[in-house]
């Protein structure tokens, strides 16, 4: 009698999770804390564009190796991702060998969430291959302290989120869009962006009564956001990168229904009621070789395991 064969890494129990970016259809920077973290009160919304996240239990290893397709991201215990891993690892009390294949296709620094979305991918996809049976609640427990954005990710498409970014209230947003991201081939460092506007603005803005009306609900249609609309950080970010600006002007003269910085920047997108009308925006800036260009639209699921 011939004996099985022994598992080989091709054979190991295996996980793919896409992980999308977000955009900030609201952002309101509020007071600043005990903690010197901010509360901030946004509408966040993902997109399609995904990076791709493959998880293989290793049988002949007992740490966490990660591979990634990018030069400018290091692969190794400072990336979000392998954190991310570490950290259900330890929670779930397990010693076991892991192999992370990150394709990056977010753009970086650039206020899209890529580094916070691949973390809660790697923490959703561990509690699947894992068996873990953690609650949305216990998965944020565990992602919230690697990145202000990462809660977020557990509850996607559309939510409201609050407090430091880890108090996320999931709505419903009616109907799709598309969206035109223009990244300007350079990235802004958060911690500088919420340093600036601190130094910049005169006094903190209370919730207008648009965006407190918003906060009461858990159902809108984009139609609602329009005048509600906004980013604490284009004031500081457009002050010192005022191409960012232009990017802006630009997309509202193509016809986008609403244009905004996402996050503390540096892509400035544009939202658009159809598909033709997105494409031929994004065709207006082909001509920059600098600028990253995206048309696609927004998600209507959570974030996908396979
Ligand atoms: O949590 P994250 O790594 O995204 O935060 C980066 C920096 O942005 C923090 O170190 C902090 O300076 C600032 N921040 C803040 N308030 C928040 C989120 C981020 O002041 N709610």
């Amino acid at each position: 009698m011939t004996s099985p064969p022994a598992p080989s890494v091709t054979s190991s129990p295996s996980i793919t999770v896409f992980a999308p970016a977000k955009i900030n259809l609201i952002l309101r920077i509020l007071d600043r804390r005990a903690d010197g973290y901010h509360n901030l009160w946004s509408i966040m919304q993902t997109v399609a564009i995904q990076d791709e996240l493959r998880i293989r239990l290793s049988p002949d290893c007992q740490h966490i190796r990660l591979g990634c397709d990018s030069q400018t991201l290091a692969a190794d215990h400072t990336n979000l991702v392998y954190k991310a891993a570490a950290a259900v690892l330890d929670r779930a009390g397990k010693t076991v060998g892991l192999e992370i294949e990150l394709k990056k296709r977010i753009p970086m620094g650039a206020g899209l969430g890529g580094g916070s979305s691949d973390a809660a991918a790697t923490i959703i996809g561990l509690n699947r291959l894992l068996g873990l049976g953690y609650s949305e609640q216990q998965l944020s427990e565990i992602g919230q302290f690697l990145g202000s954005d990462v809660s977020f990710f557990f509850h996607a498409p559309s939510a409201v989120v609050s407090g430091r970014g880890e108090v996320v209230k999931p709505i419903a947003l009616d109907g799709l869009r598309w969206v035109v991201l223009i990244n300007p081939g350079f990235g802004i460092e958060t911690r500088w962006a919420y340093h600036e506007l601190a130094a910049t603005r005169q006094s903190v803005r209370a919730l207008s009564e648009n965006q407190e009306e918003l906060n009461r609900r858990t159902q809108l249609d984009w139609t609602q956001l329009g005048s509600a609309a906004e980013n604490d950080f284009e004031d500081p970010v457009f002050a010192k990168h005022g191409a960012l600006r232009e990017i802006k002007r630009t997309l509202l003269t193509c016809g986008a229904e609403m244009a905004l910085l996402s996050g503390s920047g540096a892509t400035v997108f544009g939202i658009f009621k159809d598909e033709r009308d997105a494409r031929r925006t994004q065709a207006h800036f082909h001509g920059d070789k600098q600028l990253k260009t995206f048309a696609v639209p927004t998600c209507s699921h959570a974030l996908t395991v396979q």
